[in-house]
């Protein structure tokens, strides 16, 4: 079975395909990114607008590349996935309608695949991959979620955010001491020069006896002693970045090792864009190989959006039975969509 999957929620557009021969994991083949950033950079953050617009001029020539590099031809493929959600919903509508017009040309059905259980099931992707049941720590621009997974589609939330997301907190914070877009690279390489305990910074929620997640009012404090900065803060960056990070990833180690104490599980899974972070996964190596835990990354390319992530969860999904290709070519997408929504396996 092979598996052409889209991604085009934000502001990377990602085409990979992907085989699903029976084994347990299905092989990446070849994947194309193109990534939006250099374009965005000027503004700061994503205009939606311009994401989708550059989507479409990039989605066709991408899947050329993959089906080139792989050896394969369009008539070879049996499934085409797509993300359906969650994202911005012009660029979610550009992969969603060239997925479904490929599907109809070729006669071959499509499947809407939700961005958070591509980033979930990343890890599989690289050499090493899990083996279920383990914590996930999902920690992508939009999302803070630590999660129970038992399988494919078996998903129990353990925790999430209740305000801003921990990329929110990296690229709110980046942005103010003025570094840039994607704020979470640019921090935390600003924050090697600096001194982590410089800054008295909150660690939110850490002793809240739950697996919650909160940065808005990190980002407060961060702001508040930026301020208080003031001309010094040109001097002081790197201290401050050091110190935001430290405090962001203290909490996100601590709240991981306690979602595994609470589950009894011996192994986690880490995704999304943050999970490329340097600090976290030098902090959370160390805690977890103390304990005895094995820790999971996605390959460092394939943390942030990516095709090859939407065509593996597909791939996944249909290999286990849970999830079936429709010939029904009609499309919506879910801007706003909760993995619990999902139907479970
Ligand atoms: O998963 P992702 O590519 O997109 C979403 O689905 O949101 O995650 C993007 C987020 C951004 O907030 C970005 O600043 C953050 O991941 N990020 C990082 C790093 N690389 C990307 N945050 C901290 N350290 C990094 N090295
Ligand atoms: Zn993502």
């Amino acid at each position: 079975m092979l598996v052409i999957g889209i991604e085009s929620s934000c502001d990377e557009t990602g085409v990979a395909l992907v085989e699903g021969d029976g084994a347990p994991v299905p092989r990446l083949l070849a994947h194309a990114l193109h990534s939006q950033i250099d374009m965005h950079q000027a503004y700061g953050g994503v205009v939606p607008e311009l994401a989708s617009r550059d989507h479409i001029r990039r989605v066709i020539p991408l899947a050329e590349e993959v089906l080139r590099e792989s050896g394969r031809s369009l008539a070879d493929v049996d499934v085409v996935a797509y993300t359906r959600g969650p994202g911005l919903a012009g660029a979610l509508l550009v992969g969603a309608g060239v997925a479904c017009a490929l599907g109809a040309a070729l006669g071959k059905p499509v499947l809407g695949v939700h961005h958070l259980e591509g980033h979930l099931l990343s890890p599989f992707l690289s050499a090493d991959p899990p083996e279920f049941p383990f914590v996930a720590l999902l920690v992508s621009g939009g999302h803070t979620q630590l999660m129970r997974v038992d399988g494919v589609g078996r998903y129990e939330l353990l925790g999430e955010t209740i305000d801003d997301a921990a990329g929110e907190a990296f690229d709110k914070s980046a942005k103010l001491m003025g570094l840039g877009y994607p704020g979470g690279p640019a921090l935390s390489k600003m924050a090697r020069q600096g001194d982590p305990t410089a800054f008295k910074l909150p660690r939110p929620l850490l002793h809240s006896g739950n697996l919650d997640f909160s940065f808005a009012g990190l980002k407060t404090a961060v702001l508040t002693q930026a301020r208080k900065l003031g001309d010094q803060l040109q001097v002081r960056t790197a201290d401050l970045a050091a110190s935001t990070e430290a405090a962001i990833v203290e909490v996100l180690v601590k709240k991981s090792l306690a979602a595994l104490k609470n589950t009894g599980l011996q192994r986690i899974v880490v995704a999304g864009g943050v999970g490329a972070n340097r600090l976290l996964r030098e902090q959370l190596n160390e805690a977890c190989a103390q304990r005895g835990v094995r820790v999971h990354y996605p390959e460092l390319a394939l943390c942030t959006d990516n095709g090859a992530m939407i065509a593996m969860a597909a791939a996944m999904r249909l290999q286990s039975g849970s999830a079936q290709a429709s010939r029904v070519y009609a499309f919506d997408v879910k801007p706003r969509w909760a993995l619990g929504e999902l139907a479970p396996a």
